[in-house]
């Protein structure tokens, strides 16, 4: 405590009193390694029965944060409580009530899964009566069924992995820290933990999770934090950030070909509807042709500049094969979010 290292971030923000409403409430949380400050006066809260996602690129800070609120690593500096409790003074009590996966592969090489998975829930003081029932369970909800018999080093990664996670749910437990379950996973065997993940938190569980993938948080999360170099740059829905950082829009239009439709949507005379829609388009909407048969737009306000183009191509007498609105992705979110956060 009380580390050279140690100091306050610079924009306060509102909630700076840990509430006890909360499942996990951190204040000011800063953590550092000798000179190296890897995490930097965040604060957030997560809800009961929430997945909050913690989203951000290597070196961000995810795991030194797991680490700490799951009592592995003493808290630099901050206040920190789960389950309204101070973390610190509370470290037992909270430990039973939590699970956590971490990234570094913890496995028995030479134990057949469900070995693995008895010998978890003895750690946990399971009774045999109660393990046995517990591992019927998994094996069905994480689809280990076919493999339950083999080794662990038999298996893919991604079985590993559905191993690994499932075994945490031998016990039971409020809340469950995962840290990038998913890294080095094929996509199919993404969605699939994502989707295991899922059930239980239909059942009430809360999660707190990290990844560096957009579409991951996007997938599974109730509420994002993206942290970069140690500090948070964005809390919101998944929602609320794509609006807040990714408020731009586009509008495709794709127009029939050019043979096509008696010749009407020609190159030239796109290229007229093309000068027609900027005339009418307002400031800081742009529009542009990615190739010979698309008209894309890029605007804060989409839809009404829909309502305006579309009475100029209906004058125009173009053929209009299909249009589309995209949403920004949280990956443009991501990226903007990082941008704006730069010194
Ligand atoms: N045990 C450690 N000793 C020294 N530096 C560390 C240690 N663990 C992590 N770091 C550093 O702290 C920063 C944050 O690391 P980490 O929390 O692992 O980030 P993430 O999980 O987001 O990739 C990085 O710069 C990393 O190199
Ligand atoms: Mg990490």
């Amino acid at each position: 405590m009380g580390q050279p290292g140690q100091k306050y971030h610079s924009h306060q923000q509102d909630n700076d009193t840990p509430d006890h409403d909360y499942c996990i409430s951190v204040s000011n949380f800063s953590q550092s390694y000798g000179h190296l400050q890897a995490v930097n006066g965040i604060s957030f809260n997560v809800e009961y029965g929430q997945v909050f996602g913690f989203l951000g690129p290597n070196g961000a800070g995810k795991t030194t944060t797991i680490k700490v609120l799951t009592t592995l690593l003493h808290p630099s500096s901050g206040n920190i409580r789960v389950f309204g409790q101070d973390i610190v003074k509370h470290s037992k009590e909270i430990r039973k009530k939590i699970g956590v996966v971490l990234q570094e592969p913890s496995f028995e090489a030479n134990l057949t899964v469900e070995r693995a998975l008895d010998l978890y829930g003895m750690l946990w003081g399971l009774p045999k009566k109660d393990r046995q029932e517990r591992i019927e369970e998994l094996v069905d909800r994480f689809d280990m069924r076919q493999f339950m018999h083999m080794k662990n080093d038999e298996l893919s990664i991604g079985q590993r992995r559905r191993v690994q996670v499932a075994r945490e749910f031998m016990h039971d437990m409020d809340l469950i820290f995962l840290d990038e379950p998913t890294v080095g996973l094929d996509p199919s065997a993404r969605r699939a933990i994502l989707d295991y993940i899922k059930k239980y938190v239909q059942g009430g569980l809360t999660v707190f999770f990290t990844t560096h993938i957009m579409e991951e948080a996007e997938y599974l999360c109730d509420q994002i934090a993206i942290i970069n170099r140690g500090e948070i740059i964005a809390i919101d829905t998944p929602a609320g950030l794509k609006k807040r950082y990714g408020g731009v829009e586009s509008v495709e239009i794709k127009f029939a070909d050019g043979g096509t439709g008696m010749g009407m949507s020609t190159g030239a005379n796109l290229q007229d509807v093309l000068a027609a829609i900027r005339d009418v388009l307002a400031d800081g909407s742009s529009a542009e042709m990615p190739d010979t048969n698309t008209v894309r737009i890029s605007s804060a306000g989409a839809q009404e500049e829909l309502v305006k183009i579309i009475g100029l191509l209906a004058k125009a007498k173009v053929q209009v094969e299909s249009i589309s609105i995209n949403p920004p992705t949280l990956e443009d979110v991501f990226i903007a979010a990082i941008e704006k956060s730069k010194p």
